[in-house]
């Protein structure tokens, strides 16, 4: 049996493969800075990747990591340097397999948090555990962190990227059974990219939230540098001929909102 230690795994992600690799059979332990709730149905370590509290007890007896934690408010600390203390204690502990979670185009966008997960992924390549990097585009979920200032301030308008932008969203459980078998298959360095069913612009994607959400506020696009704006106009983010995920934008706000509110939306391809 194969004990799986998933970062992250109470988050968007983790927590759909922890599902996955539970009812595979896998022993799996979570890992999050929260501590362990009731109702958790899994090993469950504390620990903290900025500080390093608590990773070297949560890698015991450990198996594979499954690298799914990030934190884009402090990722010199946790995704660079955190990410970095975990492979180093995994190699004493004796992991077989470091699973790590990247980003479609990251190599070709120059965003700052795509910097960094450039340099984690650096990270895994260098630290001398056998390691698989998967790089998925954008989750469903992701759109509606634009909402949250929405949410917090009534005034607020409602704040997306570059309206030409180019998104192929995936469904993070589609992601997560995607990675599932390749996770305890052995170590294949940087994988194919996965990504979702069809490829939609920004615009597309934020009118249709707006919809869905059932708010009427002015759509604002957020300024960005030319090259970052011209790396997600070019799809750059996108993997088109790896379209893995069968669950479409319309479906997943369907899904999330109830069929009468959610808008159907046309892909570009
Ligand atoms: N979201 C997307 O569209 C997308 C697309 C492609 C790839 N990815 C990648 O997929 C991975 C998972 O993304 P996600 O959207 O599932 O993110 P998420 O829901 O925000 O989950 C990230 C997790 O990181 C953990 N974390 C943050 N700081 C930590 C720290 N100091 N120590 C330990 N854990 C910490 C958090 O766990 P606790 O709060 O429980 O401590 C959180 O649950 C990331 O590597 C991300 O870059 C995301």
């Amino acid at each position: 049996m194969t004990r799986i230690l998933i970062t992250g795994g109470a988050g968007v992600l983790g927590s759909e493969i922890a599902a996955r690799a539970k009812l595979a059979g896998h022993t799996v332990r979570v890992m999050s800075r929260k501590p362990r709730p009731a109702n958790a149905d899994t090993e469950w370590a504390q620990a903290d990747m900025g500080t390093g509290e608590g990773v070297e007890e949560a890698l015991r007896g450990v198996d594979v990591i499954v690298n799914a934690a990030s934190n884009p408010f402090n990722t010199k600390k946790v995704d660079i340097e955190g990410t970095k203390h975990l492979a180093e204690l995994g190699r004493k502990a004796g992991v077989e397999h470091l699973f790590h979670i990247s980003i479609v185009g990251i190599d070709r966008i120059p965003y700052s948090y795509y910097q960094v997960k450039l340099a984690a992924e650096q990270v895994v390549k260098q630290s001398g555990l056998p390691y698989s990097i998967l790089r998925a585009t954008q989750f469903h979920t992701l759109p509606g962190l634009f909402f949250d200032f929405l949410k917090r301030f009534y005034w607020s308008p409602a704040l997306f990227l570059t309206p030409d932008a180019q998104f192929q969203l995936i469904d993070p459980g589609e992601v997560a059974e995607y990675a599932m078998p390749l996770i305890t298959a052995q170590p294949a360095g940087l994988l194919p990219d996965v990504g979702g069913p069809e490829i939609l612009r920004m615009d597309e994607i934020a009118k249709s939230l707006m919809v869905a959400e059932g708010v009427r506020r002015p759509l604002i696009y957020l300024p960005m540098s030319r090259a970052i704006a011209e790396g997600f106009r070019k799809g750059y983010n996108t993997c088109p001929n790896n379209r893995y995920g069968k669950i479409t934008w319309a479906d997943w706000l369907a899904r999330r909102y109830g069929t009468a509110k959610a808008a159907r939306q046309p892909s570009i391809a």
